[in-house]
C-alpha cells in the first residue's frame, strides 16, 4: 500500500500543493517552520481522519480561511483509491472514491499508518493515558471490530458518568447509574481480553527489535496493568469486573465517576527488574518509544499480512549514529515519509530515496538546499 498523490488546500500553512510520492522513501527536507510536519499531518489525517499535533479540526485551516481540503490517491494490489476529507463550518465529510462516508472512523485502517514522533517519549514518561492511546490505536488498526467496541465502549462510560454526577455524590438518591453495569462490563470485558492477548506478541517483537537495533536491553518487558485488577486466569473476566465494581460503588458515588474499566489501565514497562519508566535515561527512553512504535507497526503488519506507512517526524535526531543503520533497514520495504531539517543521518539511504525541498509554503522535488 502506497500514498501516490496528495492534495492539500488551505490547510495549515498551504494555499494549494499537489504533490506525487513515490513507493519507497519520501525525504521531506526543509528548515524550521516551513512546513515539513504539516504534510505529514495531511497524511495522518486522511488514515486518522485526525491531527497528531492538534485536538481541534479548525486548527489546520490557513489562518483567515474558513475550510480546508485534503485529496490522498492510494495504491493498493495494483487497485487505485481516492479519500478526500473537507472541513467548513466546524464539520468534516469524507468520501471515499465517490462514496460519502457518514461515519468517519470508517476511514481508519484503509489507509493504515504508524506516526513516529518526538512527542513518543511519553509513552514512556507520560501519563497512562498516552499508554492507553498506544494500546487502542494498535488494536483499532488490527481489527475494526475493537475500534467499534472501543467507541460504544466510551458511551456507556460517559452516560454513566453522567447519571454519576447527576447523584452529586450522595448516596442516599437511588442508584441510576448502575443500569449502565452490565453494558460496562460486557463491552469492556472484550476489550480487556484483546488487550490480554496483544502483550505476548509484543513482547516477542520488542525483544527481537532490540536486539536487531543494538539496544542493550535485555530483560525489557511489557506488562498489561488492568484497572479492574490483575487477572484472575481460572475465574471469568466479567465476574471479576461485576465485583470490582461492587465493592467499590462508595468510591465511584464519591468521586462521581467510573474509576474501573478499559478507561483506567496502563500498563507496567520494567528492564532488568526495575521500573523502565522511572529510571531509564533520557536516551534510553526515546530508544524505549521508538521500539514500541515500531512493534506496533509490526504488529499490525503482522495481522494484515501488508506494509503500513510510516510517517517519521524528525526522530532520527533521537539515535546515536551507529544506531541509525539498522533502525533504518528495519523501515525498509515500506513507504516512509521523513520529514528533517537536513540529510544528515539519511545519507545511506539518499540514493534510493525520492527528495522534496520545503521551503516556504512550497514543496518542490529534487534537494535544492545548501549542503
Ligand atoms: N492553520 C495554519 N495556518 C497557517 N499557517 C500555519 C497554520 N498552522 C501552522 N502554521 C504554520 O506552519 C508553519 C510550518 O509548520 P510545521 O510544523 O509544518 O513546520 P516544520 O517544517 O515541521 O518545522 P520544524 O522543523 O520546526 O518541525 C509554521 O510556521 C506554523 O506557524
Ligand atoms: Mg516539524
Amino acid at each position: 500500500m502506497y500514498l501516490k498523490r496528495l492534495i492539500l488546500k488551505q490547510f495549515r500553512n498551504y494555499q494549494e500543493i499537489d504533490i506525487s510520492f513515490k513507493d519507497g522513501n519520501n525525504l521531506l527536507i526543509g528548515e524550521n517552520g516551513q512546513g515539513k510536519s504539516n504534510i505529514l499531518e495531511g497524511i495522518y489525517l486522511l488514515g486518522m481522519t485526525k491531527a497528531f499535533r492538534s485536538v481541534l479540526d479548525q486548527d489546520l485551516v490557513q489562518f483567515s480561511k474558513d475550510s480546508f481540503f485534503v485529496k490522498g490517491i492510494y495504491e493498493e494490489s495494483e487497485m487505485e483509491s481516492t479519500i478526500t476529507i473537507g472541513y467548513q463550518q466546524g464539520k468534516k465529510q469524507a468520501h471515499l472514491n465517490d462514496t460519502r462516508i457518514t461515519k468517519l472512523s470508517d476511514l481508519i485502517g484503509l489507509l493504515k499508518m504508524v506516526l513516529f514522533s518526538q512527542g513518543d517519549i511519553q509513552l514512556i514518561t507520560g501519563p497512562p493515558a498516552i499508554r492507553r492511546k498506544f494500546l487502542d490505536m494498535t488494536l483499532s488498526l488490527s481489527s475494526k471490530r475493537y475500534l467499534e467496541q472501543l467507541q460504544n465502549y466510551h458511551k456507556v462510560v460517559k452516560q454513566r458518568n453522567s447519571a454519576l454526577k447527576k447523584m452529586g455524590g450522595a448516596l442516599s438518591q437511588g442508584y441510576l447509574y448502575k443500569i449502565w453495569d452490565e453494558q460496562l462490563i460486557e463491552m469492556g470485558s472484550d476489550l480487556i481480553s484483546s488487550r490480554i492477548q496483544l502483550f505476548e506478541p509484543m513482547n516477542e517483537i520488542t525483544k527481537s527489535l532490540f536486539s536487531t537495533l543494538r539496544f542493550d536491553m535485555k530483560d525489557f518487558h511489557l506488562s498489561y496493568r488492568p484497572s479492574i485488577g490483575k487477572i484472575n486466569e481460572d475465574g471469568s473476566l466479567k465476574d471479576q469486573f461485576r465485583k470490582k465494581l461492587k465493592e467499590n460503588e462508595g468510591k465511584e458515588i464519591q468521586y462521581k465517576q467510573s474509576l474501573y474499566g478499559p478507561h483506567k489501565d496502563d500498563f507496567s514497562i520494567r528492564n532488568s527488574s526495575v521500573d523502565f519508566k522511572k529510571f531509564a535515561s533520557q536516551g534510553q527512553s526515546r530508544a524505549g518509544a521508538l521500539t514500541l512504535k515500531l512493534a506496533m507497526t509490526q504488529y499490525i503488519e503482522s495481522v494484515h499480512s501488508c506494509k503500513t506507512i510510516l510517517l517519521l517526524d524528525d526522530v532520527l535526531l533521537d539515535l546515536d549514529d551507529q544506531k541509525k543503520e539498522p533502525f533504518l533497514e528495519l523501515l525498509g520495504g515500506r513507504q516512509n515519509f521523513f520529514a528533517a531539517t537536513s540529510l544528515h543521518g539519511l545519507e545511506k539511504i539518499r540514493e534510493e530515496s525520492q527528495i522534496y525541498s520545503v521551503q516556504e509554503n512550497r514543496v518542490s522535488e529534487g534537494y535544492t538546499h545548501k549542503a
